[in-house]
């Protein structure tokens, strides 16, 4: 094709004129042999943004923090002296995979949602000291790194075969409890305190989607982090070497990318608070300066007011009954709860009894 590619550019004239070239930005995304799905992808990304830029306050989905580079920079947080979710988990689930697992009678699948690394379920399902058939293991991410990297670190372990999906959770979840393959009890792992991701009634609505599609004798996994000072807190969040300030500023680089926007980075700086109230660590995108920024994909061109924020994630941190309570509220029997202290770091195990 011979069509000349008109770069995108989008000003503060009008939405038309942003219309135009966010259709144009899109045209040359596929010339630029995008597959179809890709560019779905990107049409949806586009409007999610459009969308949480418009909301006071300003808001981005914290599932597009996890393109290649995220997905990889998140790898770093989780070495950081100062985030010490993964070893504390790590920890518990090296001391306790045994237990862990044994409480499920007859165990050969296991869901991992969201499963970063595939580190952790290798440790369970090496674990395991009763095992009468192969492991069937299904991993479902939303970032193809992630997937792949947890497929190679499971691919070393014996006797467990691995299924991958590329997708949210609740989808995954339904292709992964609706395989014909599935026979025996399954375990679900969500672990890496990623309920904490979850506003309370998301939590309370993920816990009843995972119990609608469990059956009598499977179990539910959960990894979440533990109220602690808020100075650790908030260094968890935003450390002395600026990574996880990388990981959120990426979100921008990639809007800037994938979308055309123009994110000038100099005028944003990574924030987290702790808000008591709602017993949450926020992460912010803090503006320094009042500006305008096209996205041309987005069809937008956003004020921004010196010192306004962009919402991009929310950390809650919980008291271990807190997180048996919103199992059982979801009809879960509340099993055992696994407890690192130094860290403040629970693992629960809820059965469907
Ligand atoms: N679920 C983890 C947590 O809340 C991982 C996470 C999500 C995270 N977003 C993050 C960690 C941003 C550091 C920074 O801690």
């Amino acid at each position: 094709m011979s069509k000349a590619l008109v770069h995108p550019r989008v000003d503060a004239v009008g939405e038309a004129t942003a219309r135009r070239d966010g259709a144009t930005f899109l045209a040359e995304v596929e010339l630029r042999g995008a597959s179809a799905a890709e560019a779905d992808a990107r049409r949806e990304f586009a409007a999610d943004v459009a969308r949480d830029l418009a909301l006071r306050p300003k808001r981005l989905q914290p599932k597009y923090l996890y393109d290649a580079l995220g997905s990889r920079l998140f790898e770093a947080i989780c070495e950081l002296p100062w985030y010490r979710i993964t070893r504390a988990e790590r920890r518990l689930l090296e001391l306790h995979a045994g237990a862990m697992t044994d409480s499920i009678a007859d165990l050969t699948g296991v869901i991992e949602l969201g499963c970063g690394s595939g580190e952790k379920l290798a440790l369970l399902a090496g674990g395991m000291r009763r095992r009468a058939r192969p492991l069937r293991v299904h991993l479902v991410d939303i970032s193809p790194a992630a997937l792949d990297l947890s497929a190679r670190t499971l691919a070393t372990v014996p006797h467990v075969s691995v299924v991958t999906h590329r997708a949210a959770y609740e989808v995954g979840l339904r292709q992964a409890a609706t395989s014909p393959l599935r026979h025996g009890a399954t375990l679900v792992l969500f672990l890496g305190s990623n309920i904490g991701n979850f506003h309370p009634a998301e939590a309370d609505a993920f816990f009843r989607t995972v119990r609608r599609a469990l059956r009598r004798g499977d179990g539910l996994l959960v990894g979440a982090d533990l109220v602690k000072p808020e100075v650790d807190l908030v260094r968890a969040y935003d450390d002395p070497l600026g990574v996880t300030a990388a990981f959120d500023l990426n979100l921008l680089v990639r809007i800037n990318r994938e979308l055309g926007g123009t994110f000038d980075l100099a005028d944003f700086t990574h924030e987290a608070r702790w808000n008591a109230a709602e017993s949450r660590v926020e992460m912010h995108l803090h503006c320094r300066r009042s500006q305008q920024v096209a996205i041309a994909a987005a069809g937008i061109s956003v004020a921004f007011e010196a010192g306004e924020t962009i919402w991009t994630e929310s950390s809650y941190k919980y008291v271990p009954d807190a997180i048996a309570a919103r199992g059982e509220a979801a009809g879960f029997a509340c099993g055992e709860q696994w407890i690192d202290a130094d860290a403040g770091f629970a693992v629960t195990l809820f059965r469907v009894d």
